[in-house]
């Protein structure tokens, strides 16, 4: 890796962040201001829109970069929160200069030479990267996955049910300009007990099929084959990858509702053997990145509106299932725009940055 470029002042290595000025970058901003500082230089680089701005990573103030090939030169990481296309775009050229890309949009995720990566569950694939790319999972799946990977390796995972409770901000800032607005029209009225009252009320959809205030709408991403939806798609497909498991069974239900951050899933896990709540909370309490929340009498259990703004996994409501002994119920919340984002990518960068360390 190079020697840092201006701004950074140390020796490590450069960073560029692409998307710096989006919901996801705007979080990982904060999130490299906040984690030990590993980095040289970190670049800030957007859309000509956003060309000039200045942002403030690491308590200084950075000017944004429009894309372009030579915004990648002497870069050594190059963390992608951009749109699909721009990212199938723009990460081989990255990749193609230099640069070790961690992409968090869907462009890479199932390309068989792109590794999907948590590094709490598969740590080891970042270094099989021979396109120079390594893909983020999405924010669902990864919402869940830290702790089904701890239980899956004690228990040894043959299903999985989920349902998702999708927060807005995963739609972007679009998608949360859309839910105040919404709520800012919906407040101090008495409206959501005739059909289509709140419909007609809300005007303006945004990003949605449905109005997401007061409201819970079962759909997230676009319509695939056979009534599937892009989103529960990934689930499977990035749940299987990661786990290291092809056959997994696994079906999604994913659901927006009116959350500005945090997803929630409920999931029904099935494993090879028996199972027990005992023996799952001491292997989730003892898992790195989890935090067990999980005593239903006292009220205590993970809510996105608790959970917001924290890096952990949170999993409580752990029930056997009444009916298969070999199965359990739960409850899990995380921060789509930390562990399901930016911090799973800032992570993927510092094991990166590692392997030139050592
Ligand atoms: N939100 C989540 O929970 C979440 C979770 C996991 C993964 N992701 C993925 O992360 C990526 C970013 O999502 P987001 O929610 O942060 O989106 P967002 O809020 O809409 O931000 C998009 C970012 O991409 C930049 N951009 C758009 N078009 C560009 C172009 N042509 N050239 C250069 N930069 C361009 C924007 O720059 P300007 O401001 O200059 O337009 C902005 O910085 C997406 O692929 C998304 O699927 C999102």
């Amino acid at each position: 890796m190079t020697p840092a470029g201006a701004g950074g002042g140390d020796r490590g290595p450069t960073l560029a962040v692409v998307g710096a000025t989006g919901a996801v970058g705007t979080v990982l901003l904060s999130i490299l201001s906040e984690r030990k500082d590993i980095w040289g230089e970190i670049r800030l680089i957007a859309s000509p829109r956003s060309a000039g701005r200045k942002l403030t990573v690491r308590g200084e103030e950075v000017e944004v970069v429009a894309l372009g090939e030579a915004a990648f030169d002497g870069v050594d990481v190059a963390l992608f929160d951009v749109p699909d296309e721009v990212s199938a775009q723009w990460a081989p050229v990255a990749a193609a200069r230099g640069a070790v890309v961690v992409d968090n949009s869907g462009a890479f995720r199932m390309d068989p030479d792109v590794p999907l990566v948590v590094p709490e569950v598969n740590p080891h694939a970042v270094r099989n990267r021979p396109r120079s790319i390594i893909a983020n999972p999405n924010c669902t799946t990864l919402s869940m996955i830290v702790a089904m990977g701890a239980l899956h390796a004690e228990f040894g995972l043959g299903e999985l049910i989920v349902s998702s409770y999708q927060a807005v901000s995963g739609s972007g800032k679009e998608g949360v300009d859309t839910l105040r607005e919404q709520l800012g029209k919906l407040a101090g009225t008495e409206l959501g007990t005739q059909p289509g009252d709140i419909r007609r009320a809300v005007g303006d959809l945004g990003p949605y099929p449905a109005p997401i205030a007061l409201n819970v709408v079962p759909f997230a991403g676009s319509l695939k084959e056979d009534g599937w939806t892009s989103e529960e798609l990934k689930v499977r497909d990035e749940s299987r990858k990661i786990l290291g498991l092809p056959e997994l069974r696994v079906t999604a239900t994913c659901v927006r509702v009116p959350v500005v951050t945090t997803h929630s899933l409920t999931v029904h896990a099935r494993f090879e053997n028996e199972v027990t709540v005992a023996q799952a909370h001491e292997i989730l309490r003892a898992a790195p990145g989890v935090v067990l929340c999980d005593d239903p009498a006292a009220g205590d259990f993970p809510t996105p509106a608790d959970v917001v703004g924290t890096d952990p996994t949170w999993v409580g409501r752990v029930r056997r299932s009444m009916d298969d002994p070999c199965a359990l119920e739960l409850f899990v919340c995380g921060d789509n725009l930390r562990k399901g984002a930016a911090l799973n990518t800032a992570q993927i960068a510092e094991l990166v940055a590692a392997e030139s360390a050592a």
